[in-house]
């Protein structure tokens, strides 16, 4: 297979694919996997030597409440399938892998996610905050990356791909549904299914529009003093059509939303930091 390079976009869309249907490409040099455990998904991620995506795995769990592993037996097994998964597909076996987490975990809270993958086989090449993550996916290494998943938003700074300032916040997709159910009067499951079906936007916007602009009055609070160049929405919940033009109003600033939000983070934990590029 030839190896190509793409633009981050393109990458992030072809590791989507590749999650969701299994499909795997040849590497370029040694492949380097990433670990991403999240509140709704686990994600494992592998890219080549060029950073470009070779295969990728998810389940959803909940293994993780609040940046914080509170099933340590359950996430090691997913990682542990997770990655044998991938080994099948690729024919190469892992030793060590990258794993992200959030960004103002404690010490203690930081070990216990470095501790899942090396019960789970892997030996820990980098710890890496999950903005910084989402920022070498995106391939810009300033700006703001506001990542709003399952339980949280969190509203990050970056300056020369390092962490000035991170918020967190417990408002995710889980809050949507929550008011989806009561909204409905429909059980929390129905209306997470209900939150995710196009044909139902309209309706859904209308219920969930307040719970996405409380998450950008968290970002504009976050930004106040900040001259950021770039703002970016990652994260499962800012699938919305109208995610990005609710942060963009209420933050004054264009926001710009890659295809494929929720895949974004989990591809540029398995990267490595790119001196230059080399293409
Ligand atoms: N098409 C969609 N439309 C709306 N919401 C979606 C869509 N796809 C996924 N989501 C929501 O995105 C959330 C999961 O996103 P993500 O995987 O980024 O979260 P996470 O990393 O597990 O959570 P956290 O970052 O809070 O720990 C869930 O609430 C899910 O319902
Ligand atoms: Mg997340």
């Amino acid at each position: 297979m030839v190896h190509d390079r793409v633009t981050s976009e393109t990458a992030i869309r072809r590791f989507a694919e590749m999650v969701r249907t299994g499909v795997v490409a040849e590497p370029y040099g040694r492949p380097r996997l990433g670990i991403d455990l999240g509140t709704a998904n686990v994600v494992l991620s592998v890219v080549d030597d060029e950073n470009q995506p070779v295969a990728g795995a998810w389940v959803h769990s909940t293994v993780v409440r609040d940046g914080v592993v509170v099933d340590w037996a359950g996430a090691t097994t997913i990682v542990r399938r997770l990655k044998e998964e991938l080994e099948r597909r690729l024919g190469h076996r892992f030793t060590t892998a990258s794993v992200s987490i959030p960004p103002g975990i404690s010490e203690g809270d930081t070990k216990v996610f470095r501790n899942v993958a090396t019960a789970a086989g892997l030996e820990t090449d980098e710890v890496v905050d999950e903005p910084v993550a989402a920022a070498r996916a995106l391939g810009i290494t300033d700006g703001c990356v506001i990542d709003i998943g399952h339980g949280t938003t969190g509203v990050s700074i970056l300056s020369e791909s390092r962490v000035l300032l991170s918020v967190d916040e417990a408002t995710g997709g889980h809050h949507m549904n929550l008011v989806l159910a009561g909204a409905y009067k429909i059980g929390y499951d129905v209306a997470e299914v209900m939150k995710k079906d196009p044909a139902r936007i309209d309706e859904v916007m209308g219920v969930i529009r307040p719970t996405l602009e409380k998450m950008a009055s968290i970002a504009d609070a976050a930004l106040t003093g900040y001259d950021v160049p770039a703002v970016y929405l990652v994260g499962g919940s800012s699938s919305f059509p109208d995610a990005p033009d609710v942060f963009a109003q209420r933050l004054a600033r264009p926001v710009t939303r890659p295809a494929e939000p929720l895949f974004v983070t989990p591809l540029g934990i398995a990267m490595k930091e790119l001196p230059d590029d080399r293409g």
